[in-house]
């Protein structure tokens, strides 16, 4: 069966009225087996599933990237017929933002460091888009990848400080056999970034088994991961830090779970990653 695809907040709100039991899974298309996990687990988990395709342009800072950003809303729903989805939600951008807002969520802290210091007024505009999404759908459970950390802890704290009776569900990364997080601007390397781009994946591994052989201090744990990015001549790092799980700090001292994050950039391409890293017991 295929999804009804929904265009209008109103409309939304009369084919959802009343439904029980409602899964959100909230995306930007052009959809891939990341989002594929997030929807099955939706699937398995609730009487009605909702994905949204919204290509968010609150969240972008540059225009260039958000006009590049891939749409393809038939084989978006495709792909969501091919997993159960009951109802797309794909609002046009003016019906989102009839006015540019002058009401937006900020989650001080956790959206400042990472991504939030390179991407300003993202995380702005990333809480603003998913408070709004969850009042039109009102969801009792949504989804949300661990692929991006920073953005799954934010929507937790806003959830929390703001009380909306949503679930938020963490999602773990889906990799491909290389162990590069699939991601929809994998698509833009060229076959040697492409080559280059598992070592992402392989300097927070060896972070992650730094940490797991005991290694308190957080300076020559990043500097195992920096040497093994450091041999890739194709890739630029932005930043990569040791942070706790909920604030995203960076830590001083490794006494508990840390998340190793990254971005860098191959060429034009940003890629982000992170591993989660426990100390032994
Ligand atoms: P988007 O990048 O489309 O991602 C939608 C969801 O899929 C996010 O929760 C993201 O963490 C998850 N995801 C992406 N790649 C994944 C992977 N390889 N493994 C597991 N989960 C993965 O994130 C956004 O859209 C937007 O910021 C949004 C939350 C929709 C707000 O506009």
């Amino acid at each position: 069966m295929k999804p009804r695809v929904l265009k209008g907040i109103v409309e939304t709100r009369t084919a959802l009225a009343g439904a029980a039991g409602l899964g959100l899974v909230p995306t930007m298309g052009a959809l891939h087996d990341g989002h594929g996990r997030l929807i099955e687990a939706a699937r398995r988990e609730s009487a009605v599933v909702v994905t949204s395709i919204f290509v968010n342009p609150t969240q972008f800072n540059q225009a260039s990237d958000y006009e590049q950003y891939p749409r393809d809303l038939a084989a978006d729903v495709e792909f969501c017929a091919a997993r159960g989805v009951d109802f797309v939600f794909a609002p046009e951008a003016a019906e989102m933002y009839p006015d540019p807002p002058l009401t937006t969520v900020e989650v001080a802290q956790i959206g400042d460091g990472l991504c939030g210091r390179y991407r300003p007024g993202h995380f702005r505009g990333v809480a603003t888009v998913v408070a709004k999404l969850f009042h039109i759908i009102q969801p009792e459970r949504a989804y949300f990848g661990e692929k991006d950390a920073q953005q799954l802890a934010l929507i937790r704290r806003m959830t929390a400080d703001l009380n909306m009776p949503v679930e938020i569900v963490p999602v773990p990364t889906v990799r491909d056999a290389s162990g590069l997080a699939i991601s929809s601007r994998n698509r833009r390397l060229n076959p040697r970034e492409r080559a280059a781009a598992p070592v992402l994946y392989q300097a927070l591994s060896a972070a992650a088994a730094r940490v797991a052989a005991g290694e308190t201090d957080p300076d020559k744990v990043k500097a195992v991961a920096l040497e093994i990015l450091g041999c890739e001549p194709l890739i630029r790092v932005e930043y990569l830090e040791l942070v706790d799980p909920e604030r995203m700090q960076a830590v001083e001292r490794i006494s508990g779970p840390v998340r190793a994050a990254a971005a860098m950039w191959l060429g034009e391409t940003r890629l982000i990653d992170n591993v989660l890293c426990s100390p032994p017991k």
